[in-house]
């Protein structure tokens, strides 16, 4: 009998001697209990009794039922469905989920804030992030992204100092969830890198009418692999089958006092109904010959690349069709991490993204209290796991092989795929040398085109909703040095912009001059002139 039969067989013994959940009220062991409203006592009026097992355990348990709450994008609420991709996309890629048109692979999505606490308000000005796990065949495939195509920061050493600095101040924990206090800006005026970030975070898209209604961004540059090994660039999109809708901020501020849930409950609500959300997945691909001919880098995380210079390709649709059963089961210890890739798909260099690849798990480790939490119902693949990892916090699997290592000679054990005919994940092979430097690549340099890009693409209403947050959100600062640094990195974007949100803080305009950095953009990335490091 082979190990992975008779380690079935031994738990079907159990098996079979269990019951379906009865009706009548039982303690965590099973046994029936005939009262749950009074306490063991001596007589009527106590003292209670030690030996009151209900009482303890019910206790007990309910004392522990808090775990920490996710470092960011604390709120949350989660929808579960599927994705079905429009065609075969094996030229681009051998991952499973993307070959057959006829295959619906399942999918687990969590929409959230980032700032606030697990119970703060849906209609908060916030960015949102848009995760997506796909229990594929192959393994779980996350996608974890945000509502906005860039970031804040480009090397994710800066990621704690970048949240220290939103979340609440640590002196008094104010204010809950606002991108308005002095800490955020201050960090925000000395980090030039941030601006393009900013500009969307004032604009319209970090208050947006629904979870249905927003778009969902991979934000950085990864890999797809084909089955003959060629690899390409890919960025990913997710567009709303109905449309991008933002609410003004007068609304959030009314929303987020009278229904907090507002967000949550639109999004259940609309399921329940049989309304379901759709979302286009689409990509845009890059060869990798084509890596430096931008004027940016496309390993950098505060950069999109222009739909005019790379079209989106649309190539799947996800529908939610179904609301969770029970939120902290589902939506509360599921656990997406960047980390899940699948054969097919494969990290970039960016130095945003590498770093994300140990925070997740690691964090989740902490979180759900396990080195066992992929065992979790929400979080197990739908395809067989199979490995030496034994032991640990909440263990869910009974394990009866005698061998837990490898190599080993007396039978049972994992043995390994080939990748030729079985499917493995194999990093792809990309040739990497270079100085070993703690530094960043010039061609990072460029803080401020995309931001003057996108503020130019915006109409006029949209501009003076931006000015207007800029106003309400920099009008909070105490310190005045901060805001005329803010203003003056907003002048390298666009001195007129610079000069309304200066206007509307009390400020002097700042100089109309030739800025440095603007309009030099990084120096011209091409085969010749690549990054010396990356060769
Ligand atoms: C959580 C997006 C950068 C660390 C999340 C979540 C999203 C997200 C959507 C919530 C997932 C959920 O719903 O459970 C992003 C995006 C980033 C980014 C789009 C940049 C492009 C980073 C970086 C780090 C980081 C650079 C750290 C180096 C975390 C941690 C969590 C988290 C620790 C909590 C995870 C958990 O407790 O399950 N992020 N993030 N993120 N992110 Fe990021």
């Amino acid at each position: 009998m082979s190990e992975h039969t008779n380690e079935q067989s031994k738990n079907q013994d159990l098996e079979q001697f269990r019951k379906e959940p009865g009706e009548l009220l039982t303690t965590n062991e099973g046994v029936k209990v005939n009262n749950t409203n009074d306490s063991l006592k001596t007589g009527t009026r106590g003292p209670s009794l030690l030996e009151d097992f209900h009482l303890l355990e019910k206790n007990a348990h309910f004392n522990r039922e808090r775990i920490p709450e996710r470092v960011v994008h604390a709120r949350g609420v989660g929808a579960h469905g599927y994705f079905q991709p429009y065609e075969s996309l094996k030229e681009l890629t051998k991952a499973k989920f993307l070959q057959d048109p006829s295959v619906k692979t399942p999918v687990f999505v969590r929409f959230s804030t980032v700032a606030g606490f697990r119970g703060s308000a849906d209609a908060v000005r916030d960015v949102r992030g848009f995760a997506v796990k796909f229990y594929t065949e192959d393994g779980n495939y996350d996608l974890v992204g945000n509502n906005i195509p860039v970031f804040f920061i480009q090397d994710a050493m800066k990621f704690p100092d970048l949240i220290h600095a939103v979340k609440p101040e640590p002196h008094n924990e104010m204010p809950q969830a606002s991108t308005a206090h002095d800490n955020f800006w201050d960090f925000v005026s000395l980090m030039p890198e941030s601006m393009h970030m900013i500009m969307w975070v004032l604009s319209d898209r970090t208050i947006p009418r629904s979870y249905r209604m927003m778009q969902g961004f991979g934000i950085h540059t990864f890999r797809f692999v084909n089955e003959q090994g060629k690899a390409r660039f890919v960025k990913f999109h997710w567009k709303p089958l109905l449309g991008i809708h933002s609410m003004v901020f007068d609304e959030i501020q009314t929303l987020g006092g009278k229904d907090p849930d507002f967000h949550r409950r639109d999004l259940l609500e609309a399921i329940e109904m049989g309304d379901y959300p759709e979302y286009e997945l689409g990509v845009q691909i890059v060869e990798e010959e084509d890596e430096f001919k931008f004027d940016f880098d496309i390993l950098d995380s505060t950069k999109i690349i222009p739909e005019e210079l790379v079209p989106i390709k649309p190539i799947g649709k996800m529908v939610l069709n179904r609301v969770p059963d029970n939120f902290f089961a589902e939506t509360e210890q599921v656990a997406f991490q960047p980390t899940n890739v699948v054969p097919g798909i494969d990290f970039s260099d960016d130095p945003l993204l590498q770093g994300r690849i140990f925070a997740y798990p690691d964090t989740q480790r902490h979180r759900l209290g396990t080195a066992n939490f992929e065992s979790l119902p929400i979080n197990r693949p739908v395809c067989p796991v199979h490995n030496d990892q034994r032991d640990g916090f909440s263990q869910y699997n009974i394990y009866t092989s005698k061998v837990n290592y490898s190599p080993n000679s007396l039978g049972g054990g994992c043995p390994m795929a080939s990748p030729e005919n079985m499917g493995a994940f194999v990093h792809y092979a990309e040739k990497l040398g270079g100085r070993k430097v703690r530094e960043r690549s010039e061609s990072f340099s460029d803080h401020f085109s995309q931001a003057t890009l996108f503020l130019n693409s915006m109409s006029k209403a949209e501009k003076e909703h931006l000015v207007k947050a800029a106003h309400f959100e920099l009008g909070k600062v105490m310190n005045k040095e901060v805001k005329e640094r803010v203003v003056g990195l907003f002048n390298h974007i666009d001195h007129e912009f610079a000069t309304l949100v200066a206007a509307g803080l009390g400020l002097e305009a700042p100089a109309k001059e030739l800025i440095p950095n603007h309009g030099k953009s990084s120096p011209a990335l091409s085969m010749e002139n690549q990054p010396k490091d990356s060769i």
